[in-house]
């Protein structure tokens, strides 16, 4: 039997939760229930697209994609873990570390009683990944899917010494014209620009677009808001367990390079990040448990 068989018959949920091959040797599950659809990804547990029931997508997703075991995916919701960014250590090491471009498993599928479904997923570890991070970390990541989406990571140390790891769910928000967002909740934070050689900043009041943005706010655990006049709603980011927020938009010179966000994809989509990353890394001793929880809701706004 192959694997999409597989999955169907130990983890379909009737009409609800599905599973196929959305291109060569890439599987997904989608979710159609009477609150949302989404599109979740085996290789990195990446979801790659939401949409409450009555909206427009939620979540962005480069209309030039592509899909290859082992690369990375340009939208929806990659997971950067065990690093955030490029690797402290040694520059060879691929960016953002490997749980984006590797397969994970499915552990189990449920409905929950508010008609949510949830599945929750686990880190396949392997002899290449144990050669990146040789520390005994499992990973599960679990996504639930209804009017709001919540995505929880759990690293646990299972292994005998401390570990020091650096995290981010970067979800690539659609928005109508990134030009007249405003991103606000940041205000007053400290933030590294990357833009300007990780100089350290402090916010004042909302964040606007109008050229390469790429910042790592640090020490905040507060609620963020994407307020977009264009399709006429705000996405509210709530978030545990997270110190840092990320915000990225590569603009017109940064897209060109990397070749696969589409003609004007920068300008339909907003990073807003959420993590721990630099000074907010995290410090798991031996037998302890860390969850970074997000969740995404849209509430239809006129201005
Ligand atoms: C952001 C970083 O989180 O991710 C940016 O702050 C980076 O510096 C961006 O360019 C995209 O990374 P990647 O590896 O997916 O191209």
């Amino acid at each position: 039997m192959n694997l999409v068989d597989t999955l169907n018959q130990q983890h379909a949920l009737n009409e609800t939760l599905q599973f196929r091959e959305q291109a060569e040797q890439s599987i997904v599950a989608e979710v159609r229930t009477a609150q949302a659809e989404a599109t979740i990804a085996l290789q990195g547990a990446q979801v790659l697209s939401w949409r409450p029931v009555g909206e427009e997508p939620v979540i962005w997703l480069s209309p030039q994609a592509r899909f290859a075991p082992g690369k990375s995916v340009r939208g929806g919701v990659p997971i950067c873990w065990p690093w955030f960014g490029a690797h402290p250590g040694s520059s060879d090491l691929p960016a953002h570390g490997f749980a984006r471009t590797v397969p994970w498993e499915l552990e189990f599928t449920e409905v929950l009683a508010g008609g949510e479904v949830r599945l929750v997923f686990r880190l396949i570890e392997s002899e290449d990944s144990e050669r990146l991070w040789p520390y005994i970390t499992p990973l599960l990541c679990s996504i639930t899917v209804g009017r709001s989406l919540g995505i929880e990571l759990t690293t646990r140390n299972e292994g005998g010494e401390t570990v020091e790891l650096t995290e981010a769910l970067h979800t690539y928000f659609q928005v109508g014209d990134v030009r007249q967002v405003d991103v606000v909740g940041l205000d007053r934070c400290e933030y590294l620009d990357k833009v300007r050689d990780f100089q350290r900043d402090t916010q004042s009041g909302p964040i606007s677009v109008s050229s390469e943005v790429d910042r790592v706010y640090l020490n905040t655990n507060r609620e963020v808001v994407i307020k977009d006049p264009v399709l006429k709603r705000h996405i509210h980011i709530r978030k545990r367990g997270s110190g840092s927020s990320i915000v990225w938009n590569p603009w017109i010179e940064k897209s060109r390079q990397m070749g696969d966000m589409g003609e004007d994809g920068y300008l339909h989509m907003l990073c807003v990040e959420s993590g721990n990353a630099f000074e907010n890394a995290i410090l798991l001793e031996p037998g302890a448990e860390h969850s970074l929880w997000v969740e995404y809701a849209v509430e239809a706004a006129g201005d």
